[in-house]
């Protein structure tokens, strides 16, 4: 006989994650990835889901500066943390964009544009930590991050042009 007592229900939290610079709370049980909160939840599809295994960057959004794929994380993992995505990167600067977004503009450095926002957090990262980066931190800074359209030729003058508008 089962004791009905027993039976676990899954449990469910409050968390606050600020994300793009607004608190917001969600009920999120301890499955729950970063990625599932940004886009259902939040409705902000900047942040694209892909290979859902770490694979392919493309659902890269920042916490605390850091890129990490939110395909990955669990939200109560980011607790605590400022989360950054596309959508947040020109806070605070008006509706310009920021100088990596208009480097990937300028030099075209996307084709169907899916990579494209998680190529452009990583490089904010990298250039945040590493104002001028060598070709090899460059492309160390972006191994995470797959392109399937551009041959990575455009990514690359967009990050070297992207360092230019930092100078
Ligand atoms: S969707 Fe997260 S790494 Fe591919
Ligand atoms: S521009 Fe299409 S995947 Fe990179």
């Amino acid at each position: 006989m089962i004791d009905k007592t027993m039976e676990s229900k899954p449990a469910v939290n409050r968390l606050t994650l600020q994300v793009n610079g607004t608190d917001y709370e969600v009920e999120a049980p301890p499955s729950l990835r970063l990625l599932q909160v940004i886009r259902d939840h939040l409705g902000l599809t900047g942040t694209k889901r892909s290979c859902e295994i770490g694979r392919c960057g493309a659902c890269m959004v920042l916490a605390d500066g850091e890129p990490v794929n939110a395909c990955l994380t669990m939200a109560y993992q980011v607790q605590g943390k400022a989360i950054t995505t596309i959508e947040g990167l020109s806070a605070g600067e008006g509706e310009e964009l920021h100088p990596v977004q208009r480097a990937f503009l300028e030099e075209g450095g996307f084709q169907c544009g899916y990579c494209t926002p998680g190529m452009v957090l990583s490089t904010k990262a990298l250039l945040d930590r590493n104002p001028e980066p060598t070709e090899e931190e460059i492309e160390e800074a972006l191994s995470g991050n797959l392109c399937r359209c551009t041959g990575y030729g455009g990514i690359k003058r967009a990050v070297r042009r992207a360092i230019e508008l930092g100078r």
